[in-house]
């Protein structure tokens, strides 16, 4: 089977199992971040089966929304995988993408793997968190969660445990410092990097004009 059939049955069974999904993490994001892979991977030295597909896989079952289970998606990926004709190796490579990519594991002391195709998808990934797109999905997952856009008495804490951060009532806004505006520091790819300087200099402009209308200001 070609390449362009992988990524093609790839597409299908991605868009099937995320419809219904919340706004964030939907279809639309998946097809953002696998465009953004194949565009960075144009200047790095990569697979770009692996690249293609670990985007297209890698939020196929989100642990926030399967009780913080870690394994259901790099599990259901594998499955998937397996129904294509790709070699074992191939295989391996793109579950260890996924299982690598978030930035929680990034965060983590010992990064257990790094190859240049988790580069460029975990690249992707954040560029999709920041900019204009980044401060969107911001907004749509508080909602989602039930949170406030901000409140001036609670302040950012950038030292919260995994559990209490996904249990945090805490508004958006908190979410830009805890998250957002660290993420330019980053990325991996040169490319990814000029990407993210501009969508971060957007962040800040949008806080500043945020301040300035929330305090009665033009
Ligand atoms: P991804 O799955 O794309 O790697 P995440 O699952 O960490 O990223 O987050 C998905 C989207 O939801 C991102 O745009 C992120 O900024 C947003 N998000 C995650 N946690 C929060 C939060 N506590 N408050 C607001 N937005 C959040
Ligand atoms: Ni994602």
């Amino acid at each position: 089977m070609s390449t362009s059939s992988h990524i093609e049955q790839t597409i299908v069974f991605v868009k099937e199992t995320l419809k219904g999904a919340e706004g964030g993490h939907d279809w639309f994001h998946i097809e953002r971040v696998f465009k953004n892979s194949l565009l960075l991977a144009k200047d790095e030295k990569v697979d770009t089966l692996v690249v293609g597909l670990a985007a297209l896989l890698h939020d196929i079952a989100d642990p926030k929304f399967h009780n913080g289970d870690e394994t259901i998606g790099p599990r259901t990926a594998r499955k998937f995988l397996e129904t294509l004709s790709i070699d074992q190796k191939t295989v391996d490579h793109i579950v260890l993408v996924i299982e690598n990519i978030s930035f929680k594991s990034s965060l983590g002391n010992k990064p257990s793997f790094f190859s240049h195709e988790l580069a460029v998808v975990q690249d992707a990934d954040r560029l999709d968190a920041i900019g204009a797109i980044g401060v969107a999905r911001a907004f749509n997952y508080g909602g989602f969660k039930n949170r406030g856009m901000y409140d001036p008495e609670i302040a950012p804490n950038l030292n919260m445990s995994k559990e209490e951060y996904k249990n945090s009532q805490a508004p958006t806004i908190n979410h830009f410092y805890e998250k957002l505006l660290l993420l330019k520091d980053k990325m991996n790819t040169e490319t990814g990097k000029r990407i993210a300087e501009k969508r971060h200099q957007f962040m800040r402009d949008f806080l500043e004009q945020f301040y300035n209308e929330w305090n009665g200001k033009i």
